[in-house]
């Protein structure tokens, strides 16, 4: 195009509108910031023809404008060119709220030149409008270009940037908005991070936390993984979590309680076998390993395996290989093993009741879940989550007063979670009130805590009882010689006449 010619009018409103188009375009295929405001400018600057431009944003914190995208402008210029409102052109057009144009920046002392991007001042224009959304300055536009008078009406120019400011404004709300939003899930997310949930798995307890914390990291993994913790703690609960949370999801879970089943047909369920192979075997029938195959087995109770199936577990674990009983063909299965066990298996490796080689090859990753003893401050909320589950099953709005609540604090739960469930439960369906005092709790809450503390009493008395027991015999032996019958208990002449005295002991005179 040339400069002498002046452009045709519909060419020219054509341009405009393909500029508008495309800024708009821009701003709407991302809430990259500074990228977008980018894309604006070297749109501008190349369907427009202006040599330079920039989009200057207020910072209210600091009071300070500052170009967040340039173009046209070298980077140490960017830098340079902040302005405070009123200061030089930019700063009173914000203020005032109103395009300025000079039409050659030579002639005009307002213009500071801050970026110093203009060394020969002359031949050029400036025009600048306040990017506003209702009455809220957000920032200017500004944008430079070839002063000529033949060239464009500086009337199109300033409604085309006039439009393109208030695209610029929609869209930097809009950014904000975003921005806000991102934040928000940004600090939830890091509040959550350390607070690790699991649905359906209550536990706000440091150790569960711990306990989620490990099956988050076990879950993606194909490795053993060992559940340790008394009956009632949530061991099979958290066998689903890790097959539910893992990549093989989609695949069976295979629950299998090595202590429910007589030890003459654990062969059989865990392996399978021919038909034939035992009286009674009319037809073949599949093992749970197999019909765990691209799943998960989860082995209850693994304390309670017979030392005779321990080495055809061993070998599943070791080279997912077996035999249905009754054939020679090897089964090959793509199976996670998660075990699972109250006892204490170390004691029954000890006992020899436990292979060792299979106590190692269970025990890679380890998970111990704590009584509910060990976790009080899970119990409100394990409350609250029963309650409004078997509240919702029964339609009842039953809860607990301040003094019942205390009496399940003070409730040891041998059960674990689970009696905790079954108690939440059976209030829910009998209680006669919807606000459940402490003296309408079960009896047996209050009574097992006595019969908890009587126990230890009856131990002592039972320890006193043996005690005085062997005194007399000790006694009887020596001839009531209390010295001799000291020294037969390993005690001293002063402890013998002490408890002779505390058991009221006398010689039976016959
Ligand atoms: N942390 C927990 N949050 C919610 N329910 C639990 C929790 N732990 C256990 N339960 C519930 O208690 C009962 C017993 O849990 P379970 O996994 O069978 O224990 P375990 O296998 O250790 O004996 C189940 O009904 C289970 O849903
Ligand atoms: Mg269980």
């Amino acid at each position: 195009m040339s400069n002498n010619n002046k452009t045709d009018p519909i060419v020219q409103k054509n341009r405009e509108l393909t500029a508008i188009l495309e800024v708009s375009r821009v701003l709407t295929t991302s809430f990259a910031l500074e990228k977008n405001l980018l894309l604006v400018m070297s749109t501008l600057g190349s369907l427009l023809e202006m040599q330079r431009g920039c989009v200057f944003l207020h910072d209210p914190l600091s009071g300070e404008m500052r170009i967040v995208a340039a173009h046209g402008l070298a980077k140490h210029n960017i830098e340079k060119g902040k302005y405070r409102i009123g200061e030089g052109i930019v700063g009173r057009v914000l203020e005032k709220k109103k395009p300025m144009v000079i039409p050659n920046i030579g002639e005009e002392p307002l213009f500071l030149n801050k970026t110093g991007s203009r060394p020969a001042k002359d031949g050029i224009s400036f025009l600048c409008v306040p990017i506003m959304l209702k009455n809220e300055g957000l920032g200017v536009l500004s944008v430079d270009r070839i002063y000529s008078e033949e060239q464009g009406n500086v009337e199109d120019d300033l409604r085309v940037l006039t439009i393109v400011a208030s695209l610029i404004a929609q869209f930097i709300k809009l950014w904000e908005s975003y921005e806000k939003i991102e934040k928000e899930k940004e600090s939830l997310k890091r509040e959550l991070k350390g607070k690790y949930s699991i649905e359906n798995i209550i536990g706000l307890s440091d150790r569960m936390q711990e306990v989620f914390e490990s099956i988050h990291r076990v879950a993606p993994s194909k490795a053993t993984v060992l559940l340790r913790g008394e009956s009632g703690t949530g061991k099979e609960l958290v066998a689903k979590a890790v097959h539910y949370m893992s990549p093989r999801s989609k695949g069976p879970f295979i629950k299998f309680n090595c202590a429910s089943i007589p030890e003459g047909l654990l062969e059989s369920e865990l392996f399978g076998h021919e038909k034939g192979a035992f009286t009674g075997a009319i037809a073949a029938r599949k093992g749970k390993f197999e019909l765990a195959d691209k799943g998960t087995i989860f082995l209850d109770e693994i304390g309670d395996l017979p030392l005779t199936l321990q080495p055809k577990i061993l070998r599943v674990l070791q080279e997912r290989e077996f035999e249905r009983i009754g054939s020679e063909k090897t089964m090959k299965v793509d199976v996670r093993i998660i075990a699972a066990t109250s006892r204490n298996l170390e004691t029954l490796v000890s006992q020899g009741k436990f292979r060792e080689d299979l106590y190692f090859r269970l025990n890679v990753i380890p998970l111990f879940l704590p009584p509910l003893s060990e976790r009080e401050e899970d119990i409100p909320v394990l409350i609250d989550f029963f309650l409004v589950k078997f509240n919702e099953e029964n339609n009842r709005s039953v809860c607990l007063d301040k003094g019942a609540l205390q009496v399940f604090l003070n409730y040891n739960w041998p059960g674990n979670v689970r009696e905790l469930e079954n108690t939440i439960e059976r209030l829910v369906i009998m209680s006669g009130s919807e606000r459940v005092k402490a003296s309408e709790l079960p009896v047996n809450l209050s009574i097992r805590r006595a019969k908890v503390s009587m126990k230890s009493e009856s131990l002592t008395a039972n320890v006193e009882d043996i005690e005085k027991e062997n005194i007399i015999g000790a006694l009887e032996k020596t001839g009531w010689i209390q010295a001799k019958a000291a020294r037969l208990l390993g005690i001293t002449p002063r402890q013998i006449g002490y408890k002779i005295k505390k058991y009221g002991i006398e010689e039976k005179v016959l």
